[in-house]
């Protein structure tokens, strides 16, 4: 191979590898989709996303699922369901700071809200509801009265960022769970879109 020809094939090689790069993130492609929908959440360990894809598979999969980290940008979207996990009371700072930046954006365009805890891996509580909700993320994101719900989530140690794992381990009783429920998250995308028609 001559020498140009070599470093031609190497750019298009270079050139489709930052094509697959951009492509990397997790994309979900449903079969039916109606780009008005959006579900954004914050997460550490991946409880609020797959919460998020399973509310959005309950209507139907029609929603495009983000990670608040990713920074979208969500104008488009006429609906919004926002929701995150908990850690010492609160979702993500990323999240919060989304929601306090962004509210002006997403003020009349939220549907649902939702948050994941481990609730010290007891049942849900209706006294759970004014903490993550009303206190919460109601007032960062300016939503209305819409279906909000809390799911129970879990544990993954190798997920863990490791200085967390070992505070986490260290406390009396604490093990890997997981109580997070696809039929629950699917149940709570149907009750939102029933609460829009
Ligand atoms: C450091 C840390 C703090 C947590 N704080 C709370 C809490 O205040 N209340 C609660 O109910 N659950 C708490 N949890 C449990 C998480 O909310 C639960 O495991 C959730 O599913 C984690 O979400 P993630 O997969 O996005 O990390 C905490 C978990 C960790 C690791």
């Amino acid at each position: 191979m001559k020498k140009r020809d070599f470093l031609k094939t190497g750019l298009l090689g270079l050139g489709a590898l930052l094509i697959t790069r951009k492509t990397d993130a997790l994309e979900y492609y449903p079969t039916v989709k109606n780009s008005e929908w959006a579900i954004l959440y914050g997460t550490w360990c991946g409880s609020s996303r797959d919460a998020g894809v399973w509310i959005s598979e309950g209507m139907d999969g029609i929603a495009d699922v983000f990670d608040v980290r990713e920074n979208p940008d969500l104008t488009k979207y006429k609906n919004i369901v926002i929701g995150g996990s908990i850690r010492s009371g609160v979702t993500s700072k990323e999240l919060q700071d989304y929601l306090t930046s962004h509210k002006e954006m997403l003020g009349g365009k939220i549907r649902g809200l939702f948050a994941v805890c481990g609730n010290m891996k007891r049942p849900i509580t209706q006294n759970l509801y004014p903490t993550y909700f009303d206190n919460h993320l109601t007032k960062l994101s300016g939503a209305g009265k819409v279906p909000s719900r809390v799911f129970l989530g879990r544990i993954t140690w190798g997920l863990m960022e490791p200085a967390v794992r070992d505070q986490m381990k260290s406390m009396p009783g604490m093990d890997e769970y997981d109580n997070l429920k696809r039929s629950e998250c699917m149940e709570f995308g149907k009750e939102i879109m029933k609460s829009v028609k």
